[in-house]
């Protein structure tokens, strides 16, 4: 970007006036006074062109794209106070570049924004969000966005476009990879997690930085799993099950949110007023600001809201407060001003929250607070994070399969090594991981050899390719390299995979998708291991050895043929920086997987969409045979492969029956649910214990369960524990027709269970007032 080669000036020169009334931006009462009255003068000094240079937001040429629009002459429209911030520019020498140029050639000197998709670890890399969910371990993704925000703000950042909090019950849609699942519970006890991660305590502290929840709203819920696709949705469906993870966000504090590309009932996210100023900012307090996504305000020509000027305007009176690289704000709104389609209110309204944030940042006090050559130096990429990175990818692998306990592997003998994702680097960050260099990641192969020792020698043969389609591999190879068709045949390469698992006491295959096969603009209509490496599979399983498979995917896969044929499946998704050493760690037993699925595995993409907590129909098919004129498919049990909360261990659990303290709960009270479970294998291991509630009657038909509450226990072998859940009456409440949040009286079905399916039962009635 050229502002590279503006000549640095000392930050000393930022405008006495803004030192001065920015004051100490920590602790006290009168916090928000001090805010008011600097944000008030600094405003009082703004002309109109600068207050909507606010509100643009963008992306220099030259910096990571993800979109096909990059901005231009970036740094003229900085000195001329048009740019409220910037994204995708990595670096805090850059970053202070830009900055510099902000706070000495701009008239007011403003700080800019600095924003980027820090979305699972910064330079760091770690498991994609999808699979840190299935950790279930709440305080670890909180200790995965500190670190996170630690690393980004010491190479110059202030702000994170994450937590994505979208639910899916869609597994064609790439982004599922980029969320926590299906369930609004555990999804929103995630996004709590992520935004108290990444804001702390103290946004103004140098290590902490402003978070984003996006994508407001209801991203993952586009028809057919098609990226950016139509919403359609009742509202008791929007409150009960995809608006939860957003709300918790912002009630957490979250210091902005970012609008979705998608209609949501024939409206654009971006210029939807009920959703943005209803919903967001008068029902739920919402105090930050709202930036568009990507072009979001330009898109709305193409879903046929008017014209450029029309849907710029129609965004900021929607509540939009930044407009992400459209330019429609820079562009349009004085016009608008002076037609009278939008108000200087507004325009104030939006000015005010973006410099609030600023100021929250502690940026008017130290525009530079987030660049410091040490501290990137320090933290960037540290050994210890390198630490955490192996460890979340550990506790992220979900074991589907162990058959005759495969595994752990022995640390001895010959390991047949197959795939091409077990020697390669460029897909082990996954998807989003715009900051992360991959050559710096661990491949299996590595993690398999340091990890095994001495007397496990290790053979190693591609297999096959991870898709042989050329045109296929175009769409993939986008970000550069992630399919590399090979100059031999598949055949070639089968006949050499098959050579060396003949002479290996077993095999693991490591397969499944490349990396950009999920993510942004990655939706997929068949959603298996490719062709290529599933007639691998099928000559490997031919050799009669054992046939372990390591599966890498950032979705749901349909693995049918692999579940009956496979002696073991683990489940890794992509495990970022560390996965090689975290998979072999895995493997060879050194750790017990513990996670557990957060979006069920479908038998046919024909099921889709596909969710545990599903209401129960009039004609329920209670069970999987197909029965007559009952909810059901003639071609495929209703049921997923894997459900919802499954994953095995090394070792096993056992659960009690469930002991309820009292059958019935009245209001104010609680009962407690308690369940004793055991160890009963040979190895120390971590279970996620899942408790589910059904209402039995209520004026809406309700789910046949919904996850209310999860511990993550480790037993030693051997070790009973009682396990207990209270239930309280805010257990019980849903949205009501008239969207009132309440607890109707009733029957209410208890379970606890290793997974949604394998569960204990009892009852209690809810006896309301
Ligand atoms: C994505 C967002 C992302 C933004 C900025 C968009 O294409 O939808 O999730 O934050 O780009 O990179």
């Amino acid at each position: 970007m050229n502002i590279m080669n503006t000549r640095i000036i000392g930050i000393s020169i930022l405008c006495s006036l803004l030192t001065v009334a920015a004051g100490s931006q920590s602790g006290s009462k009168t916090v928000t006074d001090r805010m008011n009255s600097f944000v008030n003068s600094l405003m009082s000094k703004m002309t109109l062109e600068e207050k909507i240079g606010q509100l643009n937001l963008l992306k220099p040429d030259g910096s990571v794209a993800t979109g096909t629009v990059v901005s231009s002459d970036v740094e003229n429209k900085i000195a001329k106070g048009q740019v409220g911030g910037l994204f995708g520019v990595i670096g805090q020498e850059k970053i202070r570049q830009a900055q510099q140029l902000a706070v000495t050639k701009s008239r007011l000197k403003i700080p800019l924004l600095f924003g980027s998709d820090v979305i699972h670890g910064y330079k760091t890399t770690f498991p994609i969000p999808l699979a840190l969910s299935c950790s279930w371990d709440i305080p670890m993704i909180e200790r995965s966005a500190r670190i996170a925000a630690t690393e980004a703000t010491a190479d110059g950042l202030n702000w994170a476009f994450s937590p994505m909090v979208d639910i899916a019950r869609d597994p064609r849609w790439g982004r599922i990879a980029e969320g926590a699942g299906e369930d609004p519970y555990l999804g929103a006890q995630i996004a709590k997690a992520m935004v108290r991660g990444y804001q702390g305590n103290d946004l103004s502290a140098n290590n902490t930085l402003m978070a984003c929840v996006k994508h407001f709203a209801l991203y993952g819920a586009a028809e057919g799993g098609r990226e950016y696709n139509t919403v359609d949705m009742s509202l008791v469906k929007m409150y009960n099950d995809y608006l939860p993870p957003y709300k918790a966000a912002v009630d957490a504090g979250v210091g902005s949110v970012m609008a979705s590309f998608n209609t949501i009932n024939n409206v654009p996210a971006t210029g939807n007023k009920w959703l943005l100023t209803d919903l967001l900012r008068k029902q739920w307090g919402f105090k930050g600001f709202v930036v568009s996504d990507y072009t979001g305000v330009k898109e709305m020509t193409d879903h046929g809201m008017g014209d450029f000027q029309t849907v710029s305007a129609l965004a900021l009176n929607a509540g939009l407060d930044m407009d992400m690289i459209s330019e429609g704000f820079l562009t349009t709104l004085e016009k608008s001003l002076k037609e009278g389609k939008v108000s200087r209110k507004q325009i104030d309204d939006a000015c005010r929250r973006i410099l609030e944030a600023k100021y929250q940042l502690g940026l008017f006090n130290d525009p530079f607070l987030y660049c410091n050559k040490d501290r990137a130096s320090r933290e960037v990429l540290s050994a210890e994070k390198r630490m955490a990175a192996r460890q979340f990818a550990e506790h992220s692998f979900v074991l589907l399969k162990d058959q005759d306990n495969v595994l752990p592997l022995k640390k001895a003998g010959t390991i047949a090594l197959i795939g091409a994702l077990a020697n390669d680097r460029s897909n082990m960050l996954g998807t989003w991981a715009v900051s992360g260099d991959f050559q710096t990641a661990i491949p299996v192969i590595d993690g398999m050899k340091n990890i095994g020792g001495g007397n496990v020698s290790v053979l190693y043969a591609k297999g096959a390719n991870i898709s042989d389609d050329t045109a296929f591999a175009k769409k993939i190879n986008v970000f550069g390299t992630r399919i590399d068709i090979d100059k031999r045949s598949p055949q070639e390469m089968i006949d050499e995979a098959v050579g060396i698992a003949n002479r290996s006491d077993v095999i693991v295959a490591v397969v499944g998708e490349a990396s950009e096969m999920s993510g942004e603009s990655s939706s997929r209509s068949q959603i298996t291991i490719p062709e290529s490496q599933q007639r691998l599979l099928r000559e490997l399983k031919r050799t009669g050895k054992p046939l372990v498979l390591v599966i890498m995917s950032g979705r749901p896969l349909i693995l049918n043929w692999e579940n009956e044929n496979a002696a073991a499946i683990l489940l890794t998704w992509f495990g970022g920086h560390e996965t090689g050493n975290a998979i072999a760690d895995v493997l060879f037993g050194n750790y017990s997987p513990s996670g557990k699925l957060t979006t069920s595995f479908p038998r046919s993409a024909g099921q889709i969409p596909i969710y545990y907590n599903a209401l129960n129909t009039g004609r329920p098919n209670g069970g999987d045979e197909f029965q007559k004129f009952h909810s059901a498919y003639l071609d495929v049990e209703n049921s997923p492969l894997f459900p919802f909360g499954y994953g095995l261990s090394y070792t096993s659990f056992s659960y009690g029956e469930i002991k309820l303290s009292n059958s019935q709960l009245k209001n104010n009270r609680k009962i407690t649910a308690a369940v004793t479970v055991t160890n009963t294998g040979n190895m120390d291991g971590e279970e996620v214990v899942q408790l589910y509630i059904r209402d039995m009657v209520g004026s809406i038909a309700r789910p046949v369960k919904e996850l209310k509450g999860f511990q993550k226990v480790f037993l030693r072998k051997g070790e009973s524990r009682s396990i207990q859940f209270d239930i309280s009456v805010n257990d019980l409440k849903f949205y009501n027709s008239s969207l009132n949040y309440v607890a109707e009286p009733g029957e209410f079905k208890v379970f606890i269970g290793t997974n949604n399916r394998d569960v204990r039962e009892a009852s209690f009635i809810y006896e309301g007032k």
